[in-house]
């Protein structure tokens, strides 16, 4: 079977093959590339795609650069499967039934800078999958069933420059994970099943961050609460956040804006028994009601302008008393005067000292 699979030679002969085994051992020395794949030695690269491949042919030229295996049937890969060949750059996986990957699958792989796993059936991603991978510049996952990708997944992605995991099942992104693709130019997340709410904050902020510094990604479209369904997340206002309650892993996820032990306490819920507000649709993005401290700011200025008002009131009142009687103690000490002056005007002087009853 393997003997068949390693020659260089079209599908009619296949047939005489085993009865001339020694033959086929000599072509395959002399050929150097896989049966059924096509190569390009001046290129280094070896083309086995769309060739009914159920598994990485064996015999690979242990110089190439650029493998394509894609539009096949491979439906996994065993920890080194790329042993043979060290000097791959440039490896495509795309359209084949790849569900499992051993942990070490790209072990070895020193050189590898683009990898396309698109149009697979992975759920998952190991997290230590990519670390043997230094010069990793373009990792193309979309089109999987993948829902969760674990932070530690981007321990050594400084390199990393296109990031694509469109299509997918993904909820949330770490923000860790965001952290360490410090390179990153491009960035496709659409098509996901992004939950609005509030352990998606970080995402926003980092993508705010991410387009500011002039990185180009597609969109993320949210999937939930109903609230947002079908809303752009970058276009949500950030009011409508509310910090994550619990569980603590949450604010952990935060390097960014490290909460002290009394922010976390006053964040989460009192007291333990309360399992029901622990309930992570709890967190829901939710257009909030008014903030309290907002509500006493606005009572404290009410309460401030009736008591100023009273003040003013009271100020009028008692300016006014003052006036008033100033000016009457003033006509009094002018009364005499004027009496020793104008005599004639004793009429009106008798009318104030005795007023009409
Ligand atoms: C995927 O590969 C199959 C062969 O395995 C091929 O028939 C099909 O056209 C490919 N699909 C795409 C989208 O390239
Ligand atoms: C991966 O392969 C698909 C299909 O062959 C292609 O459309 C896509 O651009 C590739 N991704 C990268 C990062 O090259
Ligand atoms: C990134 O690439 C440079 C050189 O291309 C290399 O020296 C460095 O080790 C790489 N980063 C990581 C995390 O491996």
């Amino acid at each position: 079977m393997s003997l068949r699979e390693n020659v260089c030679l079209p599908h009619w002969v296949r047939g005489e093959l085993l009865l001339l085994s020694s033959v086929v051992f000599l072509l395959r020395v002399a050929c150097g590339c896989p049966e059924k794949c096509h190569c390009q030695p001046t290129l280094n690269s070896v083309d086995c795609s769309c060739r009914g491949l159920a598994e990485i042919p064996p015999d690979l030229p242990p110089q190439t650069l650029t493998l394509h295996l894609q539009d096949n049937q491979i439906h996994q890969l065993s920890a080194s499967a790329f042993r043979s060949v060290p000097q791959l750059m440039t490896l495509n996986l795309g359209n084949n039934s790849l569900s499992i990957l051993a942990p070490g699958a790209f072990h070895g792989l020193q050189h590898l800078r683009v990898l396309n796993l698109t149009q697979n059936s992975l759920h998952s991603l190991e997290s230590g999958l990519f670390h043997s991978l230094p010069q990793l510049r373009e990792l193309d996952v979309s089109s999987n069933n993948i829902n969760h990708l674990p932070a530690a997944l981007g321990e050594r992605w400084e390199n990393l420059t296109l990031f694509a995991v469109q299509q997918n099942q993904l909820q949330q992104l770490d923000r860790v994970l965001l952290e360490s693709m410090s390179s990153l130019k491009l960035l496709f997340l659409k098509d996901n099943l992004w939950k609005c709410n509030c352990h998606l904050l970080g995402l926003k902020l980092w993508l705010e961050k991410f387009l500011y510094k002039g990185g180009v990604m597609d969109s993320v479209i949210c999937a939930s609460p109903d609230t947002w369904k079908g809303k752009d997340l970058l276009k949500i206002p950030h009011e409508l956040y509310q910090p994550c309650l619990s569980p603590s892993a949450d604010l952990e996820s935060w390097p960014g804006q490290p909460l002290s032990p009394a922010q976390q306490a006053v964040l989460r819920p009192p007291k333990s028994h309360s399992v029901e507000e622990q309930d992570p649709s709890d967190c829901e993005l939710k257009p909030k009601p008014r903030p309290a401290n907002l509500r006493r700011a606005l009572v404290t200025v009410i309460i401030a302008g009736v008591l100023c008002g009273i003040l003013c009131l009271m100020m009028l009142v008692a300016t006014i008393y003052g006036c008033t009687y100033a000016a009457i103690t003033a006509h009094y000490r002018e009364a005499p005067v004027a009496q020793t002056i104008e005599p004639a005007k004793t009429e009106e002087k008798e009318l104030l000292d005795n007023p009409p009853a």
